[in-house]
């Protein structure tokens, strides 16, 4: 076939597609081609609109490493992360709700005690964490793995510190027999996410800001459970209802407590694994 128009590239396009790709692939990439094919007929993009949009992915790529990944902050902005999320996991029960994973989760998190501190030397408001980890029957989980990470009361992730290297406010602990881990920490303040590359620069010319609450990030995994990847966020902070990345749930929003010294706890509920 020859001559492709604008009514007929779109099916050609599609029916590309060999007979041994895999059906899932198919679905999915057969869907992409016709939803943007469908936006530049919907937007009549011209030939310069379409090189700046080559322009800003190739840029953002650009600025992607092992310490800043752009793409998912551009996902997480456009609300592409959240979407994800709600199919993938549904609000189910009392079982806790689950939030974007966003770009600072990193490998190898320094494995911390009970009781221990995950923001050695990070100066602020101090916070005693004590939460635990139960099933949906409410039943302690015993040898669940928590990662927690966060911004410090300035704003800033451990990457964004100093030379970066440093792997702090953050750590890996274990959930005792009565489900219960604990830690002592700084006060997560809101931070604005990194907007100094092609991401930033785009919310600029949208028209909207680029904070986020403050809230301290956890994964919770146990064996027989899903996981779940969250946020707790801070009661009262102002960016609540104006997330840039729409992570915010009324059920993850938690007192940090008004004192010198800040208390938050919290029970994580998993659901069973199917
Ligand atoms: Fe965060």
């Amino acid at each position: 076939m020859r001559n492709f128009t604008e009514a007929n590239l779109t099916a050609e396009v599609v029916a590309r597609m060999g007979k041994d790709c895999d059906p899932r692939l198919r679905e999915v990439m057969s869907s992409l081609i016709r939803h943007m094919h469908a936006f530049v007929r919907e937007t009549r993009l011209t030939p310069e609109e379409w090189l700046k949009g080559i322009q800003f992915l190739t840029e953002t790529g650009k600025w992607c490493d092992d310490k800043r990944q752009e793409f998912i902050l551009l996902s997480d902005t456009m609300g592409v992360s959240m979407l994800v999320d709600a199919i993938a996991n549904p609000t189910a029960g009392n079982t806790t709700e689950s939030t974007v994973l966003g770009p600072f989760f990193r490998e190898n998190p320094p494995i911390i005690k009970n009781g221990g501190d995950i923001s050695p030397g990070i100066a602020g408001k101090r916070v005693d964490v004590d939460c635990r980890v139960l099933s949906e029957d409410g039943k302690p989980i015993e040898g669940a793995q928590i990662d927690c990470w966060q911004a410090s009361p300035e704003g800033g992730y451990d990457s964004q510190i100093g030379d970066g290297e440093a792997h702090n406010l953050r750590g890996r602990l274990k959930s005792d027999a009565s489900g219960r881990f604990w830690f002592e920490t700084v006060l997560p303040a809101c931070y604005p996410i990194p907007d100094d590359g092609p991401v930033g620069d785009v919310l600029r010319k949208m028209g909207r800001h680029p904070w986020r609450p403050g809230h301290l990030h956890f994964w919770v995994q146990a064996p027989g459970h899903r996981q779940v990847i969250t946020h707790l966020f801070v009661r009262g902070d102002k960016y609540l209802d104006s997330d840039v990345v729409f992570g915010v749930k009324e059920s993850l929003i938690r007192d940090f407590g008004d004192q010198d010294r800040g208390k938050l706890t919290y029970d994580f509920r998993l659901k069973k694994a199917a």
